[in-house]
């Protein structure tokens, strides 16, 4: 018998006490009040373990692999003699939180647990079986969660007799530096569960967010919209991968661009996760995977870990950006006036290049001709204005800071296009050219984005404040939807989203009716 078995302090506040005896100093905190078991001590049950037990926590390891939660505390103390080296953790410390891990052999051992977050291998069945064996071993109060990433939290309760006390306890990897932890409410989850999940994570140093149990929860819900818009623009010839990263880096202030992310990622990984969302959401074409990642999955380009993926890691070159000689169009500019706002920011930045573009309703016969299209492409534009299109070109007029991007339709005079992109990056702002798309790279991404953002908002799934702290920690964007959205112009993003899905005639873009009503009423998209 395990010395932990031979006692159950109870404390003060009526929850059994930690049974390590290292919680010295830690004692008012609930941590110090707890005993955590971790089933499963591979990558997420020893970071969970780690910061855990650096709260305080009473940490049993439980792996069913014979020598896995040794390792697993061989290495948390090799990490902490880490952080004690670079001055980021005392000794005393360190020494404390290791004496706090104890590994233990069996389920029965985790008796006295308050606690228990499972981080075993992702298979409903597995997960079942687990939560229903320790039915028979925990104490009616002790709280089961899960780590699952894309499981139903209420599928995994069900198996159990007592589904109240299940909920989903859901980190990021690598959890001490992935600040944020969704607690998941299965349908038939209790408050004090989850009451106890959130406090815990706050003094572990991570952001709770609340969320139902639904697809993806909110983090992997929210991140569907960047890698899937970008890869039907990849599918649709409209610009390379490096392009379409770049921008999304450069103008918008992504930290990888989506190709960059894909092959960090894997595609072993991600790919399904877009299948697995997208069939949960009974094939909502919001969420329809690319062909593209499918096929490329099957030829084992998996990216980083595979040494090729949508860029090069073994060596090989990388295709660049083509570096454009064409000098600046010198001529005259006319800017379209279609949209009154897009054409004022271009006029705007022409002004600052030292252009000053005709005035007139129709262009003259030797101009450039620029137009801004929101949600719309260049050929398209044509066709509206009766426009030439051997001289017509796009711009996004979204964000035009940073990065700038040019649209040439399938008439537009090459040379000409070159020459506008030459002069719409004459102040070193990188501008690059894409084919003709309905709503460019930015919008379309961003849009998307918004729109996913709204509907995770319009179904309940989290707050609006939730929503925009969970993807801002976990998927490391500069803003959260719901915020850039008002950043960008709720108003704007609507004449986006409804004009991509006229042009396209595909529902992927119809807007949330969160966004729709917000915009109707002047509200904040967090209201
Ligand atoms: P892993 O493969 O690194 O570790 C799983 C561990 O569980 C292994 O050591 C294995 O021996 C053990 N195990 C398997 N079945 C067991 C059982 N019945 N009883 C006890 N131990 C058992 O897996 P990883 O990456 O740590 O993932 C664990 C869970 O966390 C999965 O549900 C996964 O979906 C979820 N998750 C993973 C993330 C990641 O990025 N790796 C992110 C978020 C959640």
């Amino acid at each position: 018998m395990s010395w932990f078995r031979i006692v159950r302090p109870v404390s003060d506040f009526g929850f059994s006490a930690n049974l390590c005896t290292a919680a010295v100093g830690v004692e008012m905190t609930r941590s110090a009040n707890t005993t955590l078991g971790i089933i499963g001590t591979g990558a997420m049950g020893r970071g969970i373990a780690q910061i855990a037990a650096q709260a305080g926590c009473c940490v049993l390891l439980l792996d069913t692999r014979e020598g896995a939660a040794a390792e697993a505390k061989d290495a948390l103390g090799k990490q902490w003699g880490k952080l004690v080296e670079k001055g980021k953790m005392t000794a005393e410390a360190a020494t404390a939180a290791t004496a706090r891990l104890q590994i233990v052999a069996d389920t029965r051992d985790l008796a006295y647990a308050n606690a228990v977050v499972e981080a075993i291998v992702e298979q409903l069945d597995a997960k079942r079986a687990l939560f229903k064996e320790l039915d028979d071993i925990v104490s009616a109060d002790c709280v089961l969660a899960t780590n699952t990433s894309s499981l139903s939290v209420t599928a995994i309760a069900a198996g159990t007799a007592n589904p109240a006390r299940v909920a989903g306890f859901h980190f990021f990897n690598p959890v001490p530096l992935m600040k944020v932890v969704e607690v998941v409410a299965g349908a038939l989850t209790e408050s004090s569960a989850l009451d106890l999940l959130t406090e815990l994570a706050s003094e572990w140093g991570h952001t709770p967010v609340r969320a139902q149990d639904t697809p993806g929860f909110i983090v992997n819900h929210a991140g569907r919209a960047y890698v899937t818009e970008a890869l039907a623009i990849l599918r649709e010839g409209v610009a390379d991968v490096t392009t379409i990263d770049t921008i999304l880096r450069e103008a918008a202030g992504f930290r990888l661009g989506p190709f960059e992310l894909l092959d960090l990622t894997g595609l072993d990984v991600s790919h399904p996760v877009m299948e697995s969302i997208y069939r949960q959401y009974y094939d909502d074409p919001r969420y329809r995977p690319s062909p593209i990642a499918a096929q490329r999955l099957a030829a084992g380009l998996l990216g980083r870990k595979s040494g090729r993926g949508f860029y090069r890691y073994d060596g090989a070159p990388n295709s660049q950006v083509p570096v454009s000689t064409a000098v600046p169009w010198a001529g005259p500019v006319w800017v379209s006036n279609a949209v009154p706002e897009a054409a004022a920011a271009v006029r705007a930045l022409l002004a600052g290049l030292g252009v000053t573009p005709e005035i007139g309703a129709q262009p003259g016969a030797e101009a450039l001709i620029v137009v801004t299209p929101l949600g719309t492409d260049v050929s398209a534009c044509v066709a509206a204005e009766n426009l030439d299109g051997r001289r017509t070109i796009g711009i996004d007029t979204l964000l035009l800071d940073k990065h700038r991007t040019l649209m040439r339709s399938p008439a537009t005079d090459p040379a000409v296009a070159a020459q506008a992109q030459a002069l719409f990056s004459a102040d070193s702002v990188p501008a690059a050219l894409i084919a003709d798309s309905a709503g460019f790279v930015l919008q379309r991404v961003l849009a998307s984005i918004v729109n996913i953002g709204c509907e995770i908002a319009q179904q309940g799934v989290c707050s609006p404040a939730d929503l925009d702290r969970a993807v801002e920690l976990g998927l490391g964007y500069p803003q959260g939807p719901l915020a850039w959205g008002d950043a960008l112009g709720a108003a704007r993003l609507l004449v986006i989203l409804r004009a991509l899905q006229a042009r396209t005639g595909d529902a992927r873009y119809r807007p949330s009716l969160w966004l729709v009503r917000r915009v109707e009423l002047g509200l904040s998209l967090r209201a």
